[in-house]
C-alpha cells in the first residue's frame, strides 16, 4: 500500500535518521558506561558561541544570497518609488480587471463564491476592495485561513502595500499570538480562531465581511465554519460573506449556500509542460534531488519549486542538494530556501524575496506552497506526489500524521505553479498510470478523517446537542463522530446522555487539545496547577531544544543535565523552572541549547493560559517539591495512551498491544530507570512508533483513574503480594471498551 511504501520510500531520509538516532543511542551508552565523553565534549569555544545564532534558526540559505539581500535592503529605494511599483503590482494582477464586477455582485448578495487561480490575488486583494468600498467602517474584515503561515505571512504583504505597521490596521490572530489592535480593520487569522470566537460572539457582529478563504482545502474548521456561518447569515443579513477556492468545483460551496452567485476570475496562465516519471520512483528524495541539479546545472533561468511531504524530507533534500552541489566546480549560485509551517516566521518571509542576478532560488516546500503561498517566477517545479495528512488511526486510538499520496488536485495545482509568470516545466517523480490509478481525483475532507474531539466538545457548548443534524457541507463518518464522542466521554467531559460535563464546559475555554486541557484543569483540583500550567505551555510551542550540526554531543550532554529520570514532561518543568531562576534570559537558553524564542513564546503562552484559568476562577496552587502528584495528574487525562514495558525501552500500548518505544531523547530512555508503565503524549511514527513526551506512572493511577480500561487482576497468592505485584497485574478491559462503545451508540440512536 502506497502510505507504507511512502512512509520508508527515501532512502537518503532513513540515512539521516539512522545517522541521527545511532549518535544519540550511542552517546547515551557511552555515558552510561561512566565515559567522560561528555566533558570532553562539554569544552567550548568562543567562536562556537558566534555560531550559534545561525544554527539556532536552521536556516541554511546560501550566505551569498543574505548577504545581497541585506544590501538590497539598506540601498532600498525610497517609500515613494515602493508605493508606486506596489500600486503597479496591484494593477497588473488578473483580479483587478474584476474589480467593479466583484464589488457589485457583493452589494447585491449575502454570499458570493470567488474561484481563481494561485496568485489572482483573492487573498491580498479582496480584502482592501471591500476596505476600499467602506465595509471597514461597519465592522472589521475577517479573512480566514486554513495555515497559520498563510495567515501571517498575507498580513505582513497587505500591511505593506497599504503602507500600514503590521498589528495596526492590517493584523492577524493564529492561536497563542494576536497581533491586532483597536484600530485593526482587517484581520487575517486561522479559521480556528474564527471558529472560537463564535462561542464567545455567535453571530460575528464585530465583522461586516468575512472572506473565507481557501475553501478548497476543506480544513476541519473551515468546515466547521461553513454550518455555523450559515445560519448567522441568514439571521444577518448586513453580513457580507465571501468564499473563495483556487479550484473550478466552486458548485458544492454555492449550492451549500443555497444556489448563490460564483463569481470566475479569468486566469492568466502560461503553458506547462508537465513531464512524468518513466517508471516509478524509488526514492523520491533521491530523485528530486537529481532533477533539481540537473535544471539547475543544464536548463535556462528561472526558480526552481520542489513539493516533498514534510520538514524532514525537505531538509534532508536540501542538505543533499547542497552537498552534491559542493562537489561540483564552479556551481552556479543557487539560493536553498526551506519552508514549513515550523520554520521560524522570520525565515518564512525570506521565500518571497527575489533572489540576487545570477543566482537562482530553489524553494523546497510542504504543500504550503500549492496554493496558501503565492511565489513569482517559479519556472521549475518538482513534484515527489506525497503529502502528511491527519488521519485517524484507530490502532491507537488517536490521529497520526502520514504520508500518503497526493490527489489529482493537488498535482495539478503543483504543476501550475510553474505557469505563473511565464511558460514552465513541472516534473513529477511518478508515472502516469500512478496518477491515474493510485491517486484519487480529490483529497479526502479532514472532517472525514481525523478525529473530532475538539470539534464536539465546541459544537455542544455552542448548544448543537444533536450533532447528526448540524449541517456539515461533507457529513463525517458516524465512527468518527463515535470515537470523538467516547474520547471526550473517557476524559469524563461528556457524561452518558451526551451532555458536556462542568469540566467539558471547563475544557472548551481553553484553545488547547481535550487531554492537554482536562490535565490543566484536573491539576487545580490535585494542586499542582503551577507546575502544570508550565508543562502545557511547554507542551504548546513545538521545539524546545537544538542540535547544532556538528555539535549534536554538546547538545545531548547539555540537554541531559535538565533530564528527570522519570518524566519528559518534568523534564521540560525543569528547563522552564531553570530559565525563569536565572532571569528569563536568552543567554542562558542559547548556551543550554534551548531555542531562546521558543521559550519566550513558552511564558507568552502560559501568560495567556493564566489569563483564562483567572476568568475561569482556577486557582494556581504548587505542589512543592512534591512531584508524584505532577506525574499522577498527568495519568489522569493520559490514562488512555498507556504503555507497559516489554524489553529495552520497548513498551506496547495496554489496550492495544501496539509497540511503542522511548526515543533516545527521552530522559527515561536508557537511565536505568525502567517504569513498568507510562503514558505518552503523542505517538509519532518515524523510523519506529516512538513515544513522544513520556512519564513513568504507577499502575494502581492507572486501574484508579482510568476505571473503564484497566482493572487490577487479583491473583491467587496472598493480598500483600498482589499489591506489590498490581503492576504486572493491571490488565486492559478491552471486552469493556467495546461494550462502553456498543452502550454509547445504542444511546446515541436512542436519543
Ligand atoms: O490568493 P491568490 O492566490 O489569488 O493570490 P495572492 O496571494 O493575493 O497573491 C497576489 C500577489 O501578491 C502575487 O503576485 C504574490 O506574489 C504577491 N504576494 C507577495 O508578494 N507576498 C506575499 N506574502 C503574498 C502575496
Ligand atoms: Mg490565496
Amino acid at each position: 500500500d502506497m502510505a507504507v511504501v511512502a512512509r520508508e520510500g527515501s532512502h537518503l531520509i532513513k540515512k539521516h535518521r539512522e545517522q541521527k538516532e545511532r549518535k544519540k543511542a550511542m552517546h547515551k551508552d557511552w555515558e552510561l558506561a561512566g565515559s567522560k565523553m561528555g566533558q570532553v565534549l562539554g569544552v567550548k569555544s568562543k567562536d562556537d558561541e558566534e555560531e550559534r545564532e545561525d544554527d539556532e534558526t536552521n536556516f541554511k540559505a546560501n550566505s551569498q544570497f543574505k548577504v545581497h539581500l541585506d544590501k538590497q535592503k539598506a540601498e532600498g529605494s525610497s517609500n515613494f518609488s515602493r508605493t508606486k511599483s506596489i500600486k503597479e503590482q496591484r494593477e497588473y494582477l488578473p483580479i483587478y480587471a474584476s474589480r467593479a464586477d466583484l464589488c457589485q455582485l457583493i452589494r447585491e448578495n449575502s454570499v458570493v463564491v470567488i474561484v481563481g487561480e494561485t496568485g489572482s490575488g483573492k487573498t491580498t486583494q479582496l480584502v482592501q476592495y471591500l476596505m476600499e468600498e467602506g465595509y471597514g467602517e461597519r465592522g472589521m474584515i475577517g479573512c480566514t485561513q486554513p495555515r497559520r503561515v498563510a495567515a501571517m505571512s498575507v498580513a505582513k504583504r497587505v500591511s505593506d502595500e497599504i503602507g500600514v505597521e503590521l498589528g495596526q490596521e492590517v493584523g492577524y490572530a493564529i492561536r497563542f499570538e494576536d497581533c491586532t489592535s483597536k484600530k485593526t480593520v482587517i484581520k487575517y487569522m486561522t479559521d480556528g480562531i474564527l471558529l472560537r470566537e463564535t462561542l464567545r460572539e455567535s453571530d460575528v457582529d464585530h465583522y461586516s465581511c468575512i472572506v473565507m478563504d481557501e475553501a478548497h482545502e476543506r480544513s476541519l474548521n473551515t468546515d466547521v465554519l461553513f454550518g455555523i456561518l450559515r445560519d448567522v447569515v441568514a439571521r444577518r443579513n448586513d453580513l457580507k460573506l465571501i468564499v473563495t477556492s483556487a479550484t473550478m468545483d466552486a458548485g458544492k460551496f454555492s449550492d451549500f449556500f443555497g444556489g448563490v452567485p460564483i463569481y470566475n476570475i479569468p486566469g492568466r496562465t502560461f503553458p506547462v509542460d508537465v513531464l512524468w516519471a518513466k517508471s516509478t520512483v524509488e526514492d523520491y528524495v533521491e530523485s528530486a534531488v537529481k532533477q533539481a541539479l540537473q535544471v539547475h546545472l543544464s536548463m535556462d533561468e528561472g526558480d526552481i519549486l520542489i513539493f516533498m511531504p514534510g520538514q524532514e524530507a525537505i531538509e534532508v533534500t536540501c542538505d543533499e542538494i547542497r552537498t552534491r552541489l559542493d562537489e561540483v566546480d564552479e556551481s552556479p549560485a543557487l539560493a536553498l530556501l526551506p519552508i514549513y509551517s515550523q520554520l521560524p516566521s522570520d525565515l518564512q518571509s525570506k521565500i518571497f524575496e527575489k533572489a540576487p542576478e545570477g543566482c537562482r532560488k530553489c524553494v523546497v516546500a510542504t504543500n504550503i506552497a500549492e496554493t496558501s503561498l503565492t511565489l513569482d517566477g517559479i519556472k521549475y517545479v518538482i513534484d515527489a506526489g506525497y503529502c502528511k495528512l491527519k488521519v485517524f488511526n484507530p490502532k491507537i486510538g488517536m490521529d497520526s500524521l502520514q504520508v500518503y499520496p497526493i490527489s489529482q488536485a493537488n498535482a495539478n495545482q503543483r504543476s501550475g505553479r510553474a505557469g505563473r509568470t511565464g511558460a514552465g516545466t513541472a516534473f513529477r517523480l511518478y508515472t502516469l498510470s500512478q496518477y491515474k490509478s493510485e491517486m484519487l481525483l480529490t483529497t479526502v475532507p479532514e472532517i472525514q478523517r481525523t478525529n473530532l474531539s475538539n470539534v464536539v466538545l465546541l459544537l455542544k457548548s455552542l448548544n448543537v446537542d444533536d450533532l447528526l443534524k448540524f449541517h456539515f457541507m461533507d457529513p463525517p463518518p458516524q465512527d468518527n463522530m463515535l470515537n470523538s464522542m467516547y474520547s471526550l466521554w473517557i476524559l469524563n467531559a461528556m457524561d452518558n446522555t451526551g451532555k458536556l460535563t462542568d469540566k467539558g464546559r471547563l475544557m472548551v475555554e481553553f484553545p488547547m487539545d481535550p487531554a492537554m486541557s482536562k490535565m490543566l484543569i484536573t491539576s487545580c483540583d490535585m494542586n499542582c496547577s503551577e507546575e502544570m500550567l508550565t508543562i502545557v505551555s511547554m507542551l504548546s510551542v513545538p521545539t524546545i531544544f537544538f542540535r547544532p550540526r556538528g555539535r549534536e554531543e554538546d547538545a545531548d550532554t547539555m540537554r541531559e543535565k535538565f533530564n528527570v529520570p522519570e518524566s519528559d514532561h518534568m523534564t521540560y518543568l525543569n528547563v522552564y523552572t531553570q530559565w525563569k531562576k536565572n532571569g528569563y534570559k536568552d543567554s542562558w537558553a542559547t548556551k543550554h541549547f534551548i531555542h531562546a524564542k521558543a521559550m519566550r513564546k513558552v511564558r507568552e503562552v502560559r501568560s495567556q493560559l493564566k489569563e483564562i484559568m483567572d476568568s475561569q476562577k482556577l486557582k494556581l496552587v504548587s505542589c512543592g517539591a512534591a512531584w508524584d502528584i505532577v506525574r499522577k495528574c498527568i495519568c489522569a487525562a493520559y490514562f488512555h495512551a498507556a504503555a507497559k514495558l516489554k524489553g529495552l525501552s520497548e513498551y506496547v500500548n495496554i489496550r492495544t498491544g501496539m509497540p511503542c518505544h522511548l526515543h533516545p531523547t527521552s530522559a527515561l530512555y536508557g537511565m536505568g530507570y525502567a517504569s513498568d508503565y507510562v503514558v505518552y503524549h503523542e505517538l509519532i511514527m518515524t523510523s519506529k512508533e516512538f513515544m513522544h513526551v513520556a512519564t513513568a506512572v504507577e499502575g494502581e493511577w492507572l486501574a484508579e483513574l482510568g476505571p473503564m480500561f484497566y482493572s487490577i487482576k487479583k491473583s491467587s497468592k496472598s493480598r500483600r503480594e498482589a499489591a506489590d505485584k498490581t503492576m504486572s497485574n493491571l490488565e486492559a478491559m478491552d471486552a469493556q471498551f467495546h461494550k462502553d462503545k456498543e452502550l454509547m451508540e445504542k444511546r446515541r440512536i436512542a436519543e
